[in-house]
């Protein structure tokens, strides 16, 4: 008998969007209503190691496992099983192709998974979680898959993991077919296209979201009338001076675009009934402080995006430091009350792959 434990570990790094994925048109595959890109970030800074492993020895009645973070994670949630049904699909489909292959399709998984952040900070992990179980578990069963169509999977798993499977600039194409096989993630530029790109975590809060994205964005589609604007005119003019932006390392463009297109996703929250508010009084001094910022310099040097809770990402570039960071430390500091509980880090977002 096969007594092997096969063994694959892999990290993925956080990505934060630009132009947001707000909104589901059909949430069992996770596919969007609308494009959107985003950010990867240093895998030094924010990252999830995850290990994958399988063998004929683990007890068939233990099941899949994952382990976060130390602690014993659920994995019956649907999203997750259909990560694992769509990469044991893959496996299956190989032995079936070549006998002489051992079945790993067959044999339990155990999944380790470590954060190099505090997952309190009360930042997105999911992107990187899924992203990495996805690879992880594609290395374990030797699937011969491209990152694009790993990031299928991981769609399955949270919508913006998809983006986690590049660095760089990442766009997520919402595609059109209505079984999801074109709703994947490709990369618009590589970190090294525009490596000056910096980002600053603003921690408002590290309590957990009140709101989860699925309920936010199910309620968002159903009652904002704001929406429809947004995926049918908005977001498709963002994508479009987003990509330019970034070709011609264009920052102001690039500033601008990112700060309409959260302003755009939070007034649609603002818009439900009754109305969503993820932002807080500290991520409304942020929004000032950048003004602050960009008003001092007489130019667009940062910009500030939110996603579905109040922490604060704000991009610059590395000459723009002193001005961005040091201002920050300044006009925040000791004026806001929030701020002082707040945690503040540089981060320069590199390739992952
Ligand atoms: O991947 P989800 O289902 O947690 O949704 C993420 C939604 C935002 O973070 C608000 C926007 C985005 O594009 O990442």
């Amino acid at each position: 008998a096969d007594t092997t434990v096969y063994r694959a570990s892999t990290t993925a790094p956080v990505n934060i969007a630009v132009v947001k994925y707000w909104g589901k048109r059909d949430p069992k595959l996770n596919l969007p209503t609308n494009s959107s890109l985003s950010v990867t970030l240093s895998q030094a800074d924010l990252r999830t190691l995850t290990t994958a492993s399988c063998s004929a020895t683990y007890p068939a009645s233990e099941g899949d496992s994952l382990l976060l973070n130390g602690e014993p994670s659920d994995v019956s949630g649907a999203r997750t099983q259909a990560c694992f049904r769509e990469l044991r699909a893959r496996r299956a489909a190989l032995e079936a192709a070549d006998p002489s292959l051992p079945k790993l399709s067959t044999f339990p998984l155990r999944l380790v998974s470590e954060n190099n952040f505090p997952t309190a900070a009360g930042l997105a992990s999911s992107a990187a979680g899924f992203a990495a179980l996805v690879r992880a578990v594609a290395n374990l069963y030797e699937l011969p898959a491209s990152p694009s169509e790993l990031s299928k999977i991981a769609r399955q798993g949270s919508g913006s993991a998809c983006r986690s499977l590049f660095g760089g600039y990442v766009a997520w194409r919402m595609g059109s077919a209505a079984d999801g096989s074109d709703s994947m993630a490709d990369q618009v530029a590589e970190a090294a296209h525009w490596p000056e790109m910096r980002a600053l975590i603003l921690v408002a809060s590290a309590a957990k979201k009140g709101v989860s994205s699925t309920s936010g964005m199910q309620q968002t589609v159903a009652t904002s009338g704001l929406f429809q604007e947004r995926i049918t005119r908005v977001v498709p003019e963002n994508m479009e001076r987003m990509e330019k932006a970034i070709a011609e390392r264009d920052f102001a463009a690039f500033a601008e675009v990112t700060m309409r297109d959260s302003n755009s996703f939070h007034a649609t929250c603002a818009d439900t009934y009754p109305p969503i508010f993820y932002m807080n009084d500290v991520s409304r001094a942020a929004i000032r402080a950048v003004e602050a910022i960009n008003a001092a310099a007489g130019r667009t040097i940062a910009a500030y995006t939110f996603d579905a809770g109040p922490n604060a990402v704000i991009y610059y570039l590395e000459k723009d430091t002193e001005a961005v960071v040091g201002t920050f430390y300044h006009v925040i500091g000791g004026e806001v009350e929030g701020w002082k509980r707040s945690v503040i880090s540089g981060l320069k977002p590199t390739m992952s792959l």
